[in-house]
């Protein structure tokens, strides 16, 4: 069970630097962040990165899909510039660097699987693969979040000992069905599609629920106040 702190760096701190980023990470940590979320997806040779969207184009100088370019392809594109010309060169992470870096800077951290159609499994199989053989046992594991209801299944595998937490828009009428069929103890769902009756029963329920994205400082301590869990956020702070 995951000791939550209220607000996860959402995408790393992505209000402060540019998302997915080493910076982002440095920027979430000296923002205060004890957590962050991170997007891992797989290159064409299959390594996990950093990357949120399907296509390089709105973040990074790439074009076209990021499962058609090679890890070192991708190492060589600026994932920077786009969010202001301070951040120049900023590179696209592997996991490998992120989750190191996570480390050394004390965040704990929760990894969302982030597949392209038809590498669901690969996806979670790889990534937790690698997460599982730097992350010392020592460390409180990171959540393990996805749409993917097969990456979830493949997370069960891999580190059964990790929570898990299944993300969803508005929350389903079946939430509590799915939940229990993949062992996920976190639901983690749109804070704009919220219901506050659906909130009381979840957490009655003794599920945890986490929200994204979420930046407004008032309705943030109205959900806390409500009982969800970790609020993800562009803007994390320590309070
Ligand atoms: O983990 C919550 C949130 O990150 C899911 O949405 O699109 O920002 O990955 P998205
Ligand atoms: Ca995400």
């Amino acid at each position: 069970m995951i000791a939550f702190p209220p607000q996860i760096g959402h995408r790393g701190a992505a209000g402060l630097a540019p998302e997915n980023t080493l910076a982002a990470l440095r920027a979430a940590a000296r923002a205060g962040a004890a957590m962050v979320e991170i997007d891992v997806r797989l290159s064409a040779d299959g390594r996990p990165v950093l990357f949120h969207d399907d296509d390089l184009d709105r973040t990074s100088n790439g074009t076209g899909p990021v499962a058609a370019l090679t890890r070192a392809a991708l190492s060589m594109l600026d994932a920077g510039s786009w969010f202001a010309p301070a951040f120049a060169g900023e590179p696209i992470p592997t996991l490998e660097q992120a989750l190191s870096l996570c480390l050394e800077l004390g965040l704990a951290v929760n990894i969302e699987l982030k597949p392209d159609e038809g590498r669901e499994a690969e996806t979670a199989q790889v990534a937790l693969t690698v997460a599982a053989a730097l992350w010392p046992a020592t460390c409180p594991p990171p959540l393990v979040t996805s749409f993917s209801t097969e990456a979830l299944q493949t997370a069960r595998a891999v580190v059964p000992g990790w929570s898990r937490g299944l993300l969803v828009g508005a929350v389903p009428s079946d939430w509590q069905a799915r939940t229990e069929e993949l062992d996920c103890t976190v639901l983690v769902a749109d804070q704009a599609e919220l219901d506050r009756l659906v909130v009381g029963a979840i957490t009655a329920a003794g599920m945890t629920l986490l929200v994204y994205t979420l930046n407004d400082r008032e309705r943030m301590r109205m959900l806390w106040r409500e009982g969800i869990a970790a609020i993800c956020t562009d803007y994390p702070s320590s309070s």
